[in-house]
């Protein structure tokens, strides 16, 4: 027979298993502590200590995202939950949950990076000065975001000083985001920039090389759309010469919700 442990080699072993993500039976791991108590080395010596409980298991915030957004049958439910996640490292820091605005269900989704500092203030996405060049793109494509068009982001926190989010802050978000597109169902997905358009194509090519053509979308729950990646405007303001680029892929958009009936 094993010789006695104790509580404190019975703990740090506990603690690593939920840190390793091994599940870790409450009720077994007390039994453990309470013999521990009663005969291990400390026991004729030390006082009786209560028996501590184990830390708890580190929570799969991924998984946690994919049945809280499985969860959600309206695009207002969706909103609530993705408010009330707390998975996300970037929560903590940031002033408000940025999730969307304009029209649900709209045939075109727009898909940007995450917030900024103006839309972490106002809880608002793309209503900085890039956001006021999408709303001028949309227009020139007669859409509007309070008539036709939805706008979302790949990410709903403003990570600090607005680097772009990890692969780690962006895979919380994910099951919300496919979440979002299976409920409004769009015609077309514009991913504005090069971070929307390469986590959601999962894809490592930059920018450049995915914009100009039409990519297929699908979401985990399997609804398809054709993604179409774009400039990001607040490129379009440092490299105001690439509108051009910009311009060609906007009329690609508005031809293929033509196309759609959308
Ligand atoms: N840039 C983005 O990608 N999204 C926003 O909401 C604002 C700026």
């Amino acid at each position: 027979m094993p010789a006695p442990a104790s509580i404190d080699a019975i703990s740090a072993l506990t603690e690593w298993w939920g840190d390793m993500g091994v599940e870790v039976d409450d009720a077994t791991v007390q039994a453990y502590l309470k013999v521990a108590e009663r005969t291990g080395p400390a026991a004729e010596s030390a006082p009786a200590q209560p028996a501590r409980r184990p830390r708890r298991k580190k929570v799969d915030w991924v998984e946690e995202a994919r049945k809280i957004a499985a969860s959600c049958q309206t695009l207002d439910a969706l909103k609530a939950a993705i408010e009330a996640f707390e998975g996300s490292p970037l929560k903590g820091a940031a002033e408000n949950t940025v999730v969307c605005d304009g029209t649900p269900g709209a045939s075109l989704m727009v898909i940007g990076e995450g917030p900024g500092a103006e839309e972490d203030r106002r809880g608002l996405p793309f209503v900085g000065k890039a956001g006021q060049l999408l709303d001028r793109m949309l227009a020139a494509i007669q859409r509007d975001r309070t008539e036709n068009a939805f706008i979302t982001n790949v990410n709903y926190w403003r990570p600090p000083g607005n680097r772009n989010p990890e692969a780690e802050e962006l895979a919380v978000c994910r099951p919300f985001v496919d979440r979002m597109i299976e409920l409004s169902q769009p015609k077309v997905i514009v991913a504005a920039g090069g971070v929307p358009a390469k986590s959601l194509l999962a894809s490592s090519d930059g920018i450049m090389r995915l914009r100009g053509t039409e990519h297929v979308f699908k979401t985990a729950g399997g609804f398809t759309a054709p993604l179409i990646p774009i400039l990001h405007p607040a490129y379009l303001l440092r490299r105001p010469q690439d509108k051009s680029r910009a311009w060609r892929d906007l009329l690609l958009v508005e031809q293929r919700l033509g196309e759609l009936g959308g």
